[in-house]
């Protein structure tokens, strides 16, 4: 894939980011409460130029979809046993200072968000492997996880997704692939880009919500989104250098258009081809652009034993957007 940028940070600036992430700690607390991104300017200015000047030309240039950037200081050992859910590792302190560093990372990019339907809100969510939930279509499966933007069907879904690794000895790839990368006949360009598709929410979703929020209205609008999705189009935004929306197994043409079919066939076909394995080791970075690329992973055999993949992630709006519903961070 010819648009990811790759960076490794320096000793200094790496040791600045980590001194900025201590600092952002001391004045707002834990980087997994929404009150942390309040008033996070002050320590974003703080991160060393350099570091921030990676960042800033990652997001203004825009010609990488994809920043991988290594070399942050992680302390694996201090940070614990891979926890064997996402609920052990709900309220676990030991890796606030691995996440005040994505964090502010994170506020440079734009303005940090989490749903309250997905690990209570936390803003840094952890993504184990789960014995339960070997073959879920979600961070915590070990089988193939099929790409897909992330939240395509919702409306409200990130600008970028960030993806720290704390570690991951089997080296377990990520999957990602950009839209920029797909070679379309401007026929099938001409389908993509008008309303005849539905990307429904994937049922792992659906089930998870009627677990943690019954009776809620998140739960009624992601019901009523699988049962009505509204027809959107895949591509849009510039048509030289479009944008994109889709959940490989969970997009349709609009029932019975047959020339929506043939272009979201190509589109599957192309990004099938564009895949490329990205490896986040310890102490890496990766900086997806949603609305640019898909993702996914490789299929993998956990121990369950504290030493799997662990990464963190955390969902950013684009600046140009605003944080919904009256201003809250989780939504
Ligand atoms: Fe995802």
């Amino acid at each position: 894939m010819s648009d990811v940028m790759t960076r490794a940070l320096t000793k200094a600036g790496a040791d600045g980011l980590h001194e900025a992430a201590a600092a952002a700690r001391a004045g707002r607390g834990s980087p997994s409460s929404p009150s942390f991104y309040d008033d996070v300017g002050k320590y974003i200015g703080a991160v060393p130029a350099p570091v921030r000047s990676i960042v800033d030309y990652y997001r203004m240039d825009g010609s990488s979809s994809v920043l991988v950037l290594s070399g942050l200081r992680v302390d694996a050992a201090g940070c614990g046993r891979t926890p064997l859910s996402w609920q052990e590792a709900l309220a676990d302190a030991r890796q606030e200072q691995e996440e005040a560093q994505l964090a502010l990372l994170a506020a440079l990019l734009g303005e940090p968000f989490a749903w309250h339907t997905i690990q209570h809100g936390r803003m840094v969510q952890n993504l184990v492997p789960m014995e339960k939930e070997r073959t879920a279509q979600s961070g915590h499966g070990s089988v193939a996880l099929e790409w897909h933007t992330e939240d395509g069907f919702h409306e409200q879904r990130c600008r970028y997704l960030l993806l720290l690794g704390i570690r991951n000895p089997d080296e377990v790839p990520t999957t990602v692939a950009s839209i920029r990368g797909v070679d379309l006949s401007e026929g099938h360009r001409a389908v993509l880009v008008q309303p005849r598709f539905l990307i429904r929410p994937d049922p792992e979703h659906l089930r998870h919500l009627a677990t943690v929020s019954p009776g809620s209205e998140a739960l009624r609008r992601a019901r009523e989104m699988h049962d009505h999705p509204e027809p959107v189009a895949i591509l849009f935004g510039r048509p030289d250098d479009p944008h994109l929306r889709i959940d490989a197994p969970y997009t349709t043409p609009v029932p019975g258009d047959r020339e929506a079919a043939e272009a979201l066939a190509a589109v599957v076909e192309q990004l099938e081809v564009a895949q490329r394995d990205v490896v986040v080791r310890e102490g890496d970075v990766l900086i997806l652009d949603n609305y640019r690329v898909v993702h996914g992973r490789r299929a993998f055999e956990p121990r369950f034993d504290g030493t799997d993949r662990w990464l963190k992630r955390i969902s950013v709006r684009g600046r140009t957007g605003s944080l919904v519903t009256g201003g809250s961070r989780v939504v």
